[in-house]
């Protein structure tokens, strides 16, 4: 018996593979501060729970394929209230965003397509990708520039004729990098002249800082039939376990092709689909609370790690992570040497090696990811502990 080739391609979770070595650092009485994964510490809004607690019916039966009718009205109004206008029939409702981008490659791939992102990206884009049968390429971004790629050169160099799509994450994971309605159109001019699809990852789409408007493809009305969205009530209302998400598209072969997949799951969680319709309902303020807090937070990180030496860091503008470039050979000894070795009054961080990020992963050989997932004053201690166990590091490397 074998396991296929597209198994082996597959990698485990950058982020996950650490935890153990975490747990053991806790068992020896030792506080980590968790900056390394995507789980907002900020409550989930209670209209979910009330939501839930008030269903109606005594029967949790299945409910349609395609999602509830009340939920996919409420994702309509929720779009139309910044100006991208959908009707129910483009929007299907998913078992959180990771099974919209699943459905998605699985719906537009062939064997050996390949889909742009710009590299570092989400890791498990190259998971689903590899499982639909096609293969990601890469645009590449620097530290430097803050990890920014849409520039027209650069992604037309990257285009090639196995090229069949190209995947944005805006506000980016695991970067922090943000496009402008401008650049996305620029990205559908390029879709266009190539004929590519354009996948838009909008689960972040609120988290952006600095007075800037949230952009959506959803906008790009001249180009909506190849426009194909994914979000999730994940991120933007802290509600990671409800795994609820949604795919978006006008597109009808791409929603058909994603109805067979969904029929061929049955249906997604009736309770939290009634919670879900409650969250895209909440007004305007809640979005407004929740981008001051991320963006304080932000402020915080940003201004921390411009105190340590030798850091390569550009002030990211969305989203809830940064990537950093840190004074070190080998990110993954460093966090090993952090969660076994370390500890300031018995305390110690844990964050992502961005090098499960990469393409190539040597070239996040040296870079950390960080989500400003807890509050200010935890982040502030995250990265001071970051800065005190970089000391103790060199330290270290110099008396070997
Ligand atoms: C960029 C991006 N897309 C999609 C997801 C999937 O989220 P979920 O499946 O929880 O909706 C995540 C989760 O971290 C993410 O960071």
């Amino acid at each position: 018996m074998q396991i296929s080739e597209k198994s082996k391609r597959m990698g485990l979770s950058p982020i996950r593979r650490f935890n153990e070595m975490a747990r053991n650092a806790e068992k020896r009485g030792i506080r980590i501060y968790r900056v390394n994964i995507g789980q907002p510490d900020i409550e989930t809004p209670k209209c979910y729970m009330e939501a839930i607690r008030n269903y109606p019916n005594d029967v949790i039966a299945y409910m349609e394929s395609g999602g509830t009718d009340d939920l996919k009205k409420a994702v309509c109004e929720f779009y139309g209230s910044f100006g991208a206008e959908f009707e129910p029939d483009d929007v299907m409702v998913t078992s959180g965003g990771s099974e919209a981008l699943s459905m998605v490659f699985t719906t537009i791939l062939n064997e050996g397509d390949e889909v742009l992102a710009a590299d570092p990206y989400y890791s498990n884009y190259s998971t689903f990708i590899l499982s639909a049968g096609g293969q990601i390429a890469r645009i590449p971004s620097h530290a430097e520039e803050g990890y920014h790629y849409a520039y027209r050169d650069r992604i037309e160099k990257a285009i090639t004729p196995k090229t069949r799509a190209i995947i944005c994450t805006s506000p980016g994971n695991p970067t922090g990098d943000v496009l402008t309605q401008d650049e996305m159109h620029m990205i559908c001019e390029i879709a266009e002249e190539h004929d590519l699809w354009v996948i838009s990852d909008e689960v972040y789409r609120e988290f952006v800082y600095d007075g800037a408007e949230p952009a959506s493809f959803g906008l790009e009305k001249e180009f909506l039939d190849r426009i194909i969205i994914t979000d999730s009530i994940s991120k933007r209302y802290s509600c990671c376990g409800g795994r609820i998400g949604l795919l978006i598209s006008k597109n009808r072969d791409v929603m058909n092709g994603a109805m067979k997949l969904a029929q061929g799951r049955l249906s997604v969680s009736t309770l939290d689909q009634a919670g879900a319709a409650a969250l895209f309902r909440l007004p305007k303020s809640y979005y407004s609370e929740i981008r001051a807090e991320y963006e304080k937070r932000r402020d915080v990180v940003y201004s921390e790690l411009t105190k340590i030496p030798g850091v390569v860091c550009v002030k990211p503008k969305g989203s809830f992570y940064v990537t950093v470039k840190l004074p070190v050979n080998d990110i993954e000894d460093f966090l090993v040497f952090l969660l076994t070795e370390f500890s300031d009054n018995n305390e110690t961080v844990m964050f992502a090696p961005a090098d499960g990020f990469y393409y190539d992963s040597e070239r996040g050989k040296n870079k950390m990811r960080l989500a400003y997932v807890l509050r200010s004053e935890q982040m502030r201690r995250a990265v001071e502990l970051i800065r005190l166990g970089l000391e103790a590091y060199e330290k270290k490397q110099a008396g070997n």
